[in-house]
């Protein structure tokens, strides 16, 4: 299965694939839409103009930062409700606002780059900050606590199974030695043991902690366990006929949204809008580097 891994050079404020996102969503005036990963609210800005202010945006983050840069960015609008929640409970956040049915859903997977750019977010191999990554800071487990209290072997699964790291053993091996002297605190310790754990190529395109640092993230915030667990209840509120679209950059989790809704489709629940998943043009990801490993994904309620 091949890796997508966006590097982390490759920041930009884009939101990824709108024009696609745009048309397949068929928004229109007076539409209810859930937004699960408002980020800092690049799609919700066009979704709102095409709803218009007869329209519900729903807009859910777990990241209650970013929310405030969203609720900056889109200013005060009717019918535009931003919840700090994780998508996993967006069932909660509808019904707190009234809602029973959505005409469409949007989510757009993974980190944002401002989470990426903060340095003490912990995200970011490339900036010093204590080893965190929670996108939630009120979530209990950080990347601080599976780098120093995960067994080897658990250390290993993680980063062969989300990172699909080839050097794990290595990698694994030389954190649990080092954190044996003394816990490893930040995102520059973590990076420099990768960085002596994995032979030295110099054509790697990316980072070598790119992948270790994707594994830690996505573990720390539950993200494949958190889609699986979020698809059935999201789907459940769409109108007949109301789409969703997910864009994934990742392998693992495009996997996840794939066989949810080709199960869906085999159960009559759900009619696939592509059969493929769709790339972003090679225009965007010109502009957009950070694109390039997206798959969008669009089903139909039926
Ligand atoms: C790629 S960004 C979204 C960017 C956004 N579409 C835009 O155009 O600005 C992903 C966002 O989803 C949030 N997120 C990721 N997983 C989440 C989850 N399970 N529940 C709620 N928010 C989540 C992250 O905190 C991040 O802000």
């Amino acid at each position: 299965m091949a890796l997508s891994i966006v590097g982390e050079m490759q920041i930009t404020h884009e939101p990824v694939m709108l024009k696609e996102v745009l048309e397949f969503l068929n928004l229109r005036p007076g539409m209810r839409v859930l937004d699960g990963t408002v980020g800092a609210g690049g799609h919700a800005k066009e979704i709102l103009r095409r709803i218009g202010p007869e329209g519900v945006y729903v807009g859910i983050d777990q990241d209650p930062n970013i929310l405030e840069i969203a609720r900056e960015n889109l200013g005060e609008a009717s019918g535009l409700y931003l919840v700090h929640e994780n998508f996993l409970r967006a069932d909660r956040a509808l019904q707190r606002i009234g809602m029973d049915t959505l005409d469409a859903c949007l989510l757009d997977l993974g980190v944002s780059s401002h989470q990426l750019e903060t340095a003490e977010r912990g995200f970011s191999f490339q900036k010093e900050g204590l080893l965190d990554m929670r996108m939630d800071p009120t979530a209990a487990v950080s990347a601080f606590d599976l780098v120093n209290h995960l067994s080897e072997w658990e250390i290993v699964s993680i980063l062969q199974r989300l990172g699909q790291e080839r050097y794990a053993r290595r990698i694994a091996h030389l954190l649990v030695q080092t954190r044996q002297k003394e816990p490893v605190r930040t995102t520059r310790q973590l990076a420099g043991i990768v960085e002596r754990a994995i032979p030295h190529h110099g054509w790697n395109r990316i980072h070598p902690a790119t992948r270790t640092f994707q594994a830690f993230r996505m573990a720390v915030n539950r993200e494949l366990e958190s889609l699986e667990e979020a698809l059935p209840g999201i789907v459940r509120f769409l109108k007949p006929g109301g789409r969703i679209c997910v864009i994934s950059f990742h392998s693992l989790e495009d996997r996840v949204v794939k066989l949810f809704f080709r199960r869906l489709a085999a159960e009559g629940q759900l009619k696939l809008t592509i059969k493929k998943p769709l790339a972003p043009s090679p225009a965007e990801v010109h502009g957009n580097p950070r694109a390039r490993s997206a798959k969008l994904r669009v089903a139909e309620k039926c």
